[in-house]
């Protein structure tokens, strides 16, 4: 059995600064971190953490460095990928350990059973997102040496529409093009994302596709094309999946309720 925590969005700027001036992200996160913390021995070992995007808002080197501090707790090994408001080069220095040192930041690895992907979408500068073809060989290349092993992939940006008009205007622009390798792989295979702020299952060429929560905010599920655009405060948490002969994912909410009462 193997078990990866996925946190996603947490949008970490330097001390002081609150996110368009309203959201302490790095308050949230903590909490979140403290939820998780407080549970661990419900939910049995983890194996690895995986951040998939936007792990700070600005691209700072402070925001990176703020962000491990606060991710420290939860003492894990940590493998991250960048969503649009991460900026390469200093996500690269903050996390040479697990990054490459030049291209883009994609990456495989091994944990307990899993083959762990994790591949860039970043367009720097923009909030859509591509896959480069060298980063859709890469995943080509990481399918084969998996062979029938399981495999979580991450990305930042889902492989499929959300129905938020607002995210879907910046979304992955080439989804066919990763479409067209995700079909060809007939291991098993959980593809797991960020960006949109909700927890949506899809079936994306056969497989289960699944987007993460943002510990910091939330956005609508409003599928009106006059629907507002922006975020609302709900923190909602983070994904939990866990490999036992089969995939499984669960959410992990930033809040505990009061109880259990017996029934
Ligand atoms: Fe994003």
């Amino acid at each position: 059995m193997t078990t990866v925590l996925q946190l996603s969005d947490t949008h970490i700027v330097p001390t002081g600064a609150l996110v368009s001036g309203r959201l302490d992200t790095a308050d949230a996160l903590a909490r979140l971190v403290a939820r998780i913390s407080s549970i661990r021995d419900q939910i049995g070992s983890i194996d690895a953490l995986l951040v998939s995007g936007d792990l700070s808002d600005d691209g700072s080197a402070e925001s990176y460095a703020r962000f491990k501090t606060l991710i420290a707790p939860l003492d894990l090994p940590t493998y991250v990928i960048a969503g649009n408001h991460d900026a390469r080069d200093p996500m690269r220095i903050a996390f040479a350990d697990v990054l490459p040192n030049a291209g883009p930041l994609n990456w495989a690895c091994q944990v307990g059973d899993i083959h762990l992907i994790g591949l860039d979408t970043l367009v720097e500068g923009q909030g859509g997102g591509t896959l480069a073809p060298e980063s859709l060989s890469f995943l080509q290349d990481a399918f084969s040496k998996a062979g029938k092993a399981p495999v979580l992939l991450a990305l930042h940006h889902p492989p499929f529409a959300c129905g938020i008009g607002f995210m879907d205007d910046i979304s992955l622009t080439n989804r066919h093009a990763l479409r067209d390798v995700l079909a060809g792989h007939a291991g098993p295979l959980r593809i797991v994302c960020g960006h949109i702020h909700n927890v949506i299952v899809s079936d994306v060429a056969g497989h289960i596709a699944i987007s993460a929560p943002s510990p910091a905010s939330t956005f609508a599920y409003d599928r009106r094309s006059s629907a507002p655009v922006g975020f609302t405060t709900q923190e909602d948490g983070c994904l939990l999946h866990r490999w036992d002969a089969g995939f499984q994912s669960v959410r992990i909410g930033p809040m505990a309720g009061s109880g259990p009462f017996p029934f």
